[in-house]
């Protein structure tokens, strides 16, 4: 009898929002001793993931120290990798820090951040969603471009497709006045038209939140740090310290894919069952 096919996993960071050493954000929240955290959690995890996908606001404020703190810690994971762009990053800071991240220059995603990784049995397509000295999200028509040819070149390998900018409204106001608001009508569309895309992974919103688009699910998740205190409808903006969690992606084949969201830190257990 054939083994059963493995398992394979892909954990999703957001919002790490990593200042210069030494700083906290707001005066209050020690964003890197969050992200040692969730580095701490993530090197026990079993089976060992196919990777790390971080879906931006990498830094809070875009500087080469930022980054330089940010690669510190990010040094004793020993899986790959990948990281994304968001409203808070610097594209070209995140470039020169991590020099060796080859597939951050893309002379065909041109002077974006955009590529695509194999995983085992699953393609991830990282899509660049930043407007330089925005807040909210864009996506221009040379982005949707690239993204329909990548999109064409494997129709047949399910894809989790990866965006700082979710495509869908959360109802909290201030968020969704800083959200995608170009190019998402056209977004649907080509989406529409690749059923291999069997999630659409975000951030920006810091908290855990699933939405139907086309035929898929589009879904974020918190922060490693501080998450967006949830005010639906008019909201002027704030803060609170909910815990923090990661996503697991997990499959075998790639169209069985789940997603698990994991809190970091401890918490009493596990406890064995009588
Ligand atoms: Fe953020
Ligand atoms: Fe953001």
């Amino acid at each position: 009898m054939p083994a059963p096919a493995a398992h394979h996993q892909l954990v999703q960071l957001s919002d790490t929002h990593i200042l210069s050493p030494g700083r906290l954000l707001d005066g209050r929240v020690d964003t890197a001793a969050a992200l040692r955290a969730a580095v701490q959690h993530i090197k026990a995890l079993t089976p060992v993931p196919a990777g790390v996908l971080l879906t931006g606001d990498l830094v809070d404020a875009g500087s080469p120290a930022s980054y330089a703190h940010l690669r510190q810690l990010l040094e004793p994971l020993t899986l790959p990798v990948w990281l994304m762009v968001g409203n808070h990053d610097h594209r070209e800071a995140l470039q020169a820090a991590f020099p060796e991240h080859r597939y951050l220059i893309d002379p065909q995603a041109r002077r974006f951040i955009q590529y695509t990784v194999n995983l085992p049995n699953m393609r991830l397509v990282a899509l660049d969603t930043v407007v330089p000295g925005a807040g909210h999200g864009a996506l221009c028509a040379q982005r949707l471009d690239w993204l329909e040819h990548t999109l064409a070149e494997e129709p047949d390998k399910t894809t989790l497709l990866a965006m700082h900018h979710p495509p869908f409204r959360t109802h909290i106001g201030h968020m969704d006045a800083m959200g995608l608001l170009e190019g998402r009508d056209e977004f649907i569309r080509i989406v529409s038209r690749h059923h291999q895309i069997e999630r659409i992974i975000c951030g920006h919103i810091h908290r855990s939140v699933q939405c139907r688009l086309a035929h898929t699910v589009a879904m974020t998740v918190p922060s490693t740090a501080h998450q967006i205190a949830l005010e639906v409808g008019e909201s002027r903006g704030s803060y609170t310290l909910e815990p923090p969690a990661m996503g697991l992606h997990v499959w075998r084949a790639g169209p069985d894919l789940v997603t698990h969201l994991l809190p970091i830190g401890d918490y009493p257990g596990p406890f064995a069952f009588d």
